[in-house]
């Protein structure tokens, strides 16, 4: 007799799950149907992507000369074809972070949740969130992601590459030597502990180095850094890490982990797995980038991007003659296929640029 009300509480709040749950599916089902399914894909693009301006760009940019930064265009082409985008996303993250609310309740890589101590005091020692004053000041700003692959080798793009306000470089991607076809100049160069260049000599003189976290142990690497300490033991990482970075804590930034977050489970559609890191779940470093370029720059363009299953004998990287493109393993972190879907995607409607068509290939 006791066992009644709570039973039949049971039985109404079951009732009405199931009911919730009915009108979540339909109205899911609905919004497929309701004409939006046929324009967009799963992911939210359009399926129709040309290289075509919305009329009101035409307008905007029609009179701007031949070749001058298009103020606002990547994030405008972007909205076109991917309405949900909205623009705002500090490139990096500022003292100001938590309030940008959308990366607190992820861990790392997809948020700050359990790293806020440890980040606060990593803040409160770099003092600078910016790309500096000139750049920031800029009203218009183009960048140019440059990849590491070895389609760079021989286009002779460097003088090209040289004239965009930012120039993004990743991991241990070197300058010096390679300059007439990747450029001289680094603006910033994005990395992870195991990414980071290992050989002092190897750093540019200048450039801002920014973390890319993809786990809670690599702001700890970064608080080393930043405070130059000895790094007592690598346990934890995946192979071995830089040891320093010859960079002033003012020189060093925490890329916002919003662009990991929205690249995996927005833009490419990874698996969500809780919001936790998982199989085949984490976006690379250079889509990344890209992400944030998307929301921080007015132009934005990319080289020595994709791999060419097609010469597995080619080079992979611009930097090593050595390993070959046939190298690349199927890879536990990353899903290299989808990330290349939307990679594409990009590409086609123009949204980026893509200066050595290996996004493409022959497929556009
Ligand atoms: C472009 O130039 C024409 C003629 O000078 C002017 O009427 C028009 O307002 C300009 N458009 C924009 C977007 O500035
Ligand atoms: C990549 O995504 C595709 C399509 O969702 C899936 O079939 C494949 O198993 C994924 N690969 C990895 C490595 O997770």
């Amino acid at each position: 007799m006791r066992i009644k009300p709570s039973c039949n509480f049971l039985l109404g709040l079951c009732s009405l799950l199931a009911l919730g749950l009915l009108y979540y599916w339909s109205w899911r089902t609905n919004s497929g149907s309701w004409g939006h399914n046929s324009l967009y894909d799963s992911q939210g693009f359009l399926r129709k992507l040309d290289g075509s301006l919305p009329l009101e760009l035409i307008y905007k940019y029609g009179n701007l000369s031949k070749g001058a930064c298009k103020p606002g265009f990547a994030a405008a082409k972007m909205t076109a074809i991917y309405p949900k985008f909205t623009k705002l996303a500090p490139m990096f993250l500022d003292p100001n972070y938590k309030r940008f609310s959308k990366i607190n309740h992820y861990l790392p890589p997809f948020g700050v949740k359990s790293q806020e101590k440890l980040i606060d005091i990593l803040l409160a020692a770099t003092q600078s969130y910016g790309l500096g004053e000139e750049l920031d000041s800029m009203k218009c700003k183009t960048c140019i992601i440059v990849g590491n692959g070895g389609i760079l080798t021989g286009k002779s793009l460097g003088q090209r590459i040289d004239e965009f306000d930012v120039v993004v470089r990743l991991n241990q991607a070197p300058v010096k030597g390679f300059e007439k076809d990747v450029g001289s100049k680094t603006t910033m160069r994005i990395a992870y502990p195991e990414g980071a260049i290992q050989k002092m000599d190897s750093y540019e003189s200048e450039s801002l180095f920014v973390l890319s976290a993809f786990k809670a142990l690599d702001f700890r690497w970064l608080s080393y850094m930043v405070f130059k300490q000895k790094l007592r033991s690598t346990e934890g990482f995946w192979k071995s890490v830089a040891m320093y970075i010859p960079r002033d804590p003012s020189s060093m930034r925490i890329l916002n982990p919003y662009f990991i977050l929205e690249a995996a489970f927005k833009l490419i559609g990874l698996p969500y797995n809780n919001g936790q890191m998982g199989r085949g779940n984490i976006p690379t470093l250079g889509t990344v980038a890209i992400t944030m370029a998307l929301h921080n720059c007015d132009e934005v363009a990319v080289a020595g991007f994709g791999y060419n299953m097609n010469t597995p004998d080619a080079p992979l990287h611009y930097y090593d003659q050595h390993i070959r493109m046939s190298a690349i393993k199927e890879s536990w972190t990353h899903n290299i296929s989808k990330e290349k879907e939307f990679l594409l995607k990009l590409v086609k409607a123009g949204v980026i640029q893509d200066w050595t068509n290996g996004i493409c290939g022959a497929g556009c």
